[in-house]
């Protein structure tokens, strides 16, 4: 008797002593990473297979805190939306609660992807037109490094312009790598001959071509360089990504050429988007 009491007292099921992890559907991994300044970086995670974007859109990502809650910010996805991976173009900022633990992130490490990409710098948002203009200073151009390897950019227009304007030569390096790639790309090589132009612009240092873009589009200075028109509300449409100031300035310049900021809801002829800082 005292025989199976002990036995059954031995065999009685142990609680578990260590909590189960808990399972993060939302976390995604990391494929590559590229620095391309001191200050610039960009990375690819991996795509859930339900993961579904318009191209020029934005999401949430981030990384755990300490206290396990997670650190969320608003980043454009950079990859158009028939890649395998998510791509995305950041600035790094040493005290940002962020940037600051995210310039460090290594291939193989996780960060979290919530599901649900919004924005207004998608096509749907734009009346037909002849050219679309991509305005982008610093990491701005990311929305764009989407929309420019997207076939209905091109199929809907008959010319895209990206400008992108930094501070510095090197802060360029970024979308002119991506402009120079685009010719082998299998999907967009043949469909960009002729129809995309790019002018990368520097405010702070020596380039070929200097000075804010809104200044430049003041003086007539980017149609004389590009042989084209004047921006009309009939032909142009466009769209905006970058500091408060630029998209608050190039928003009155083009109100001044005619053109109505439109919305996924009222599309019309121009859209803008402030680029994730911090
Ligand atoms: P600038 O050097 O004259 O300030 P930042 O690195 O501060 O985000 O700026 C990125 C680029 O955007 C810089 O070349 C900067 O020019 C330019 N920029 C900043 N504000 C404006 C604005 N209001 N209009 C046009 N360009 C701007």
């Amino acid at each position: 008797m005292t025989y199976h009491s002990t036995m059954t007292k031995i065999d009685a099921p142990q609680q578990p002593l260590v909590k189960k992890p808990t399972v993060r559907p939302d976390l995604q991994t990391v494929t590559e990473v590229t620095h391309w300044t001191e200050s610039l970086f960009s990375f690819r995670i991996t795509r859930p297979s339900s993961f579904r974007f318009r191209a020029g859109e934005f999401v949430m990502i981030g990384l755990p805190q300490d206290d396990g809650k997670p650190l969320l910010r608003a980043y454009s996805i950079a990859a158009p939306t028939w890649d395998d991976t998510l791509e995305f173009y950041s600035i790094k900022v040493q005290d940002g609660p962020l940037t600051s633990r995210l310039q460090h992130i290594k291939q193989g490490d996780q960060i979290i992807l919530r599901p649900k990409p919004v924005g207004t710098l998608v096509h749907d948002a734009l009346l037909p037109g002849k050219r679309l203009w991509f305005f982008a200073t610093g990491t701005g151009i990311a929305p764009f490094a989407s929309l420019i390897r997207e076939p209905q950019t091109y199929e809907d227009y008959d010319q895209v312009i990206l400008t992108h304007t930094c501070r510095n030569r090197a802060d360029l390096e970024y979308g002119r790598s991506l402009i120079a790639g685009l010719k082998d790309d299998p999907l967009i090589g043949d469909m960009i001959d002729g129809q995309l132009e790019y002018y990368p612009t520097t405010t702070r240092e020596n380039s070929p071509c200097m000075g804010r873009i809104t200044t430049l589009l003041q003086q007539g200075k980017v149609f004389e360089d590009l042989s084209l028109p004047a921006i009309t509300a009939e032909h142009d449409r466009a769209m905006v990504c970058g500091s408060m100031g630029l998209n608050t300035d190039l928003k009155s310049i083009l109100e001044n050429y005619g053109l109505r900021e439109g919305a996924n809801s009222d599309p019309a002829e121009f859209v803008v988007e402030k680029a994730f800082v911090g």
